[in-house]
């Protein structure tokens, strides 16, 4: 679909001469006959490109252009300056404009410059949407580990980043998912090329939709511009989907056929896109049960599953906590311009022998933590001590001698904790909904097993 332009001149005639010659071009055009007028019009139509005349009554064409810069500094602004008025040309140019054009003028001249307002306009909006969303995959990632469960993923992960197949990563909530499909992309031959992510348990099937796939131009209320989708914008390179075993039935169609034709469609558009795009699918669940229970559909489970990464939790690989605790004093260390502490023996016994339920993340909070808390340059082990819920009872205790609600409750508080209180990050954490988690404290602050504060 065609971007839109905003046309403002409070002379008739020019307004619809200049609409008209744009619209025979292809644009799609809205005018205004005065500054306010173009103001609201903005905001509710969203233009990629304005054109206006200097001298209006009211609000001339320089105020505009101060305004509108002030509600979208992207949105380029061409003015239409009067024959032989070069100073304003001037004047506009230095407060922003992104070009002038002198009256009278030929149609190819208008239709020409304002192409170029809008491929600007485009432009710089495409290249912010992959910035915020590549941001965090700039930085090359580290994966610390010497135990035999990392050194194979390490040779897994070299030889999978070598073929294009669909990745699926599977691991506990904190086992280095993220890092690790960054890897992949690292390794990869799209190296060069973008790798975005888009997280499936966070919007609403509806929302998801539109973000993996896009949508056209009034495809549903509130599509008030022209959107491309995660597929589009990393066409060449990486999508990473995150959480998939969140996705609806409906879009777990719509993903199946993308993966098998390479081939999707805008929401509200007929016309078919082809993409070379390689997906990287992650999980904290257990797809192939998802799929016994009909959660799951078992043909798109087969066409993600191509090239399985299961991830070892950190209690399977203790042996690495040092190490990785190094790493993440060092990072804090280095964040703050200081020397890295460290921690006393009798901490690295305690960490060593802890169970980790929040797995990597748990033990780079807990360094961060004890980092800013310590005074001197050794962390002691008293200091850790009561942040390892689980440390004194064995694994093999837990389900065991304690009722299994107990052992939850501990689990899903001291989760809360690490996370600051925060629900939503909690509840991912742990593998369980919002509102399950939100049901189970409710229940136990009536029974007074939790404080009212939590
Ligand atoms: N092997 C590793 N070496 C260094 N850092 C790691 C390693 N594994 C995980 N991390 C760090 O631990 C944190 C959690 O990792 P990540 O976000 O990849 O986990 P995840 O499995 O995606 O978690 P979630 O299921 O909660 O999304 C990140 O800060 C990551 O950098
Ligand atoms: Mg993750």
């Amino acid at each position: 679909m065609s971007s839109k332009i905003l046309v403002v001149d409070d002379k008739q005639m020019m307004r619809d001469s200049v609409a008209t010659t744009l619209q025979r071009s292809g644009y799609q055009v809205v005018a205004a006959a005065d500054g306010n007028a173009a103001l609201r019009m903005v905001t509710r139509h969203r233009p990629a490109a304005v054109i206006t005349d200097l001298k209006m009554p009211e609000m001339d064409g320089l105020e505009l252009l101060a305004r509108l810069k002030k509600t979208d500094e992207q949105l380029p602004v061409v003015v239409m300056t009067a024959y032989g008025s070069i100073d304003s040309a001037v004047r506009a140019m230095k407060e922003g404009a992104f070009d002038f054009i002198q009256k009278p003028f030929e149609g190819d001249q208008l239709v020409i410059t304002m192409r170029r307002a809008v491929e600007r306009f485009e432009l710089v909006r495409e290249n912010a949407a992959l910035k915020t969303h590549t941001r965090s995959f700039q930085e090359t990632p580290v994966l610390i580990g010497r135990s035999q469960g990392m050194r194979s993923l390490a040779q897994q992960i070299q030889q999978i980043a070598l073929s294009q197949g669909t990745v699926l990563i599977n691991g506990e909530s904190g086992t280095g998912k993220e890092v690790v499909s960054k890897t992949v992309h690292a390794h990869s031959p799209r190296r060069d090329r973008v790798m975005l992510c888009v997280n499936c348990a966070a919007l609403s099937s509806s929302l998801l939709e539109s973000e993996l796939f896009g949508h056209e131009r009034g495809a549903f209320t509130g599509a008030d511009t022209l959107r491309k989708g995660r597929f589009e914008l990393a066409d060449g390179g990486t999508l990473l989907l995150d959480e998939i075993s969140e996705i609806s039935p409906q879009l777990q169609a719509k993903l199946l056929r993308v993966l098998q034709e390479r081939q999707f469609e805008r929401v509200g558009s007929s016309v078919s896109m082809r993409v070379d795009v390689r997906v990287i699918a992650t999980t904290n669940r257990d797809l192939a049960k998802a799929v016994a229970d009909g959660d799951f559909r078992q043909d798109l489970y087969y066409r993600l599953n191509v090239l399985p990464i299961e991830l070892p939790s950190l209690r399977q690989r203790l042996e690495d906590v040092p190490l990785l605790a190094d790493h993440f004093l060092a990072l804090v260390a280095k964040r703050e311009g200081r020397e890295p502490k460290r921690f006393d023996n009798e901490a690295l016994d305690l960490l060593t022998q802890y169970t980790w339920p929040g797995n990597v993340r748990e033990l780079q909070n807990i360094c961060e933590r004890a980092s800013v808390l310590t005074k001197g340059q050794v962390i002691a082990g008293r200091m850790i001590e009561p942040w390892l819920v689980t440390a004194t009872e064995p694994e093999e205790a837990l389900g065991g001698v304690k009722p299994l609600e107990v052992v939850q409750r501990q689990q899903i508080l001291h989760a809360l904790d690490q996370f600051n209180g925060n629900r939503q990050q909690t509840a991912r954490s742990l593998g369980i909904g919002v509102r399950t988690l939100g049901l189970k404290l409710k229940k136990w602050k009536e029974q007074n097993l939790v404080a009212q504060s939590v």
